[in-house]
């Protein structure tokens, strides 16, 4: 499932970074390009970032 359409980044390919040792949103923008266009993605990235990682330390910063 496409999560940025902007950048066509998915689900799975976050996750991926996520488990790579990706932490915040602007980790994951840098490193995918998540997030670097519209924005509308950031919240469902940043849940998903969350989710591995616990609560609490991904950071979400809206482009
Ligand atoms: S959907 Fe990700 S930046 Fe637009």
């Amino acid at each position: 499932m496409y999560v940025c359409l902007c950048n066509g980044v998915t689900e799975r390919e976050i996750r991926q970074t996520a488990h790579s040792g990706c932490r915040s949103m602007s980790e994951l923008t840098m490193r995918t390009g998540c997030g670097a266009g519209c924005g509308s993605c950031v919240c469902m990235a940043t849940e998903i970032l969350e989710e591995i990682h616990g609560s609490g330390e991904a950071v979400a910063n809206a482009a």
